[in-house]
């Protein structure tokens, strides 16, 4: 089955409205492992605006599934990532307005960083994907880069609507197809909720999704084990049957 990693970003987003001590990110990621969840994934981000340096210590002392940390190629941030204890790294793109990431790495543009960052994470063993959009030219880059793994952007898929949506898909699955043929691993995320999850587990090649705040959002209602674990049966159906269409269970 497609692995879930559940992004705990937005529990820490919460408590930093207050500065507050709580909701705890720690607590919660602990929660979404008893409720089925295959990994942790964080972003710290360098302002700081939801996850903290402490947490991402703390997940990885408590967390007994893998760490996958989100972080841009800053050197201050890249340097933290590699003392982090992460088993697995996400190299994103950052700018400091954004809302959220909003689209994929340049990988052609940062060949001379990616090329000095790359071998000190191998060297810690860590896997490292690049979050990048669905375009041919970025995942010749990436493969050409020696990174193991790619995550898709599934950011434009999610806010499509009709046909738009038809198209961003069969998009997904040409880069998904295209990285495989090019020896790189597949991984998706952004925007993924209940309702549009069902077409990106059923991607082939795709091997973990990265789901945060649909997950987060959705817990406020019913609580991080239900949360967690109807996002779980939602991929376990959608990659049992192919031709269903997703939606909580
Ligand atoms: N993957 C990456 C690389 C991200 O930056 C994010 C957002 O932090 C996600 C997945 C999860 O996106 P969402 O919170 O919309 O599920």
């Amino acid at each position: 089955m497609v692995r879930l990693h559940v992004n705990v970003d937005h529990v820490a987003t919460v408590r930093q409205a207050r500065r507050e001590r709580f909701p705890c990110p720690i607590e919660w990621a602990l929660g979404c492992e008893s409720a089925g969840a295959d990994g942790i994934t964080c972003h710290l981000r360098k302002d700081r605006r939801h996850i903290q340096d402490a947490d991402v210590r703390e997940l990885r002392s408590r967390i007994r599934t893998l760490l996958n940390l989100e972080c841009s190629l800053d050197s201050e941030m890249v340097a933290l990532a590699l003392e982090s204890g992460a088993e697995a790294f996400c190299l994103v793109p950052e700018t400091r307005q954004e809302i959220t990431t909003e689209g994929g790495l340049d990988v052609r543009g940062e060949r001379a960083r990616l090329a000095q960052v790359l071998p000190l994470f191998a060297e810690r063993g860590g896997v490292v994907s690049l979050f990048i959009d669905a375009d041919r030219e970025q995942l010749a880059a990436a493969a050409d880069s020696g990174a193991p793994f790619v995550e898709l952007h599934t950011g434009r898929y999610a806010i499509a609507r009709g046909d738009e949506r038809q198209r961003e898909l069969e998009r997904l699955q040409a880069a998904a197809s295209f990285a495989r043929s090019r020896g790189l691993r597949v991984n998706a995320g952004h925007g993924l909720d209940y309702d549009n999850v069902a077409p990106i587990a059923r991607l082939e090649g795709v091997e973990e999704l990265n789901i945060g705040y649909a997950i987060v959002a959705h817990a406020l209602f019913v609580g991080v084990d239900a949360a967690v674990a109807q996002m779980r049966a939602a991929i376990a159906k959608a990659t049992r049957n192919s031709k269903s269409s997703g939606g909580i269970p």
